[in-house]
């Protein structure tokens, strides 16, 4: 299959892009700094794309020189200017409908769900890293955009996050709960959000069997042991 890793030189975007290459696929990155790449990928074989997501123009030239099977998209939002990111992401959706991209996995994170109670993570007790708040809460901004206007346009998406614990070097077990909207943690009443964990290479994997064998779709989900 080939996959375009829109960020593909993040945390997440190296360790899926080194994982499908593992496994005979193809590989596309696109991010904004060149001078990254020596320092992130170290496999020749992965198709360096640049520019920004907010430059639709760009974006469209990445999608339709690879013609990918499934979009990943890994991006994070940015300390100086989180507002960017929806907008971002928007045109990554648009783009996928208007070159008719089979299949959308958004990388996410567990602050745009619910906790255990049913209040969002964000407002939920013990409180969390309120330090980050403007800008965890583009993850529940844009679960709430995909559910609302993307249920029913024909863009096959699905959004996944780890646990708050995504360790890297955890080592792959395979064994892990999925669930939707709400985060997992040992003990739903009385929640030690340290509790939501999963290695790297579990949340990876996890991701690699929805690109290569669907399962799920219009859905956030959660993995987490
Ligand atoms: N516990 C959790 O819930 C958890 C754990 C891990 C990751 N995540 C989520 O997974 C997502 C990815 O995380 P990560 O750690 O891999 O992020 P990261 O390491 O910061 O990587 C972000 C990638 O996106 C690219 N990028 C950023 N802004 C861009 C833009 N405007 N246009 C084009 N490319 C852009 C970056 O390259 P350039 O800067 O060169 O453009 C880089 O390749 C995040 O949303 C994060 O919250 C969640």
């Amino acid at each position: 299959m080939k996959v375009c890793i829109v960020g593909g030189t993040g945390n997440v975007g190296v360790f899926l892009g080194e994982e499908l290459l593992r496994f005979g696929h193809q590989v596309a990155s696109f991010s904004r700094r060149r001078e990254m790449v020596p320092v992130r990928i170290r496999d020749t074989r992965v198709r360096l794309w640049f520019g920004n997501i907010s430059d639709k123009e760009a974006l469209r030239e990445f999608f339709d020189g690879e013609k990918p099977d499934t979009v990943v998209l890994a991006t994070a939002p940015e300390r100086h200017c989180p507002e960017k990111y929806l907008p971002g992401h928007i045109n990554v959706f648009e783009l996928c409908k208007e070159c008719g991209i089979p299949r959308l996995i958004v990388c996410s994170n567990h602050m745009g769900l619910d906790a255990p109670d049913g209040r969002p993570m964000m407002e939920a007790k013990p409180p969390h890293f309120e330090w980050f708040v403007n800008i965890q809460k583009v993850y529940g901004e844009e679960a709430r955009y995909l559910k609302e206007k993307e249920m029913d346009t024909g863009l096959d998406w699905l959004l996944v996050c780890p646990g708050l614990q995504c360790v890297p070097f955890g080592g792959y077990t395979g064994v892990f709960r999925v669930q939707e909207d709400r985060i997992i943690v040992a003990d739903p009443d009385n929640p030690d959000w340290n509790t939501s964990r999963i290695s790297y290479e579990d949340y990876i994997s996890f991701l690699y069997k929805e690109i290569t064998e669907p399962k799920h779709s219009h859905q956030y989900l959660t993995v987490s042991y």
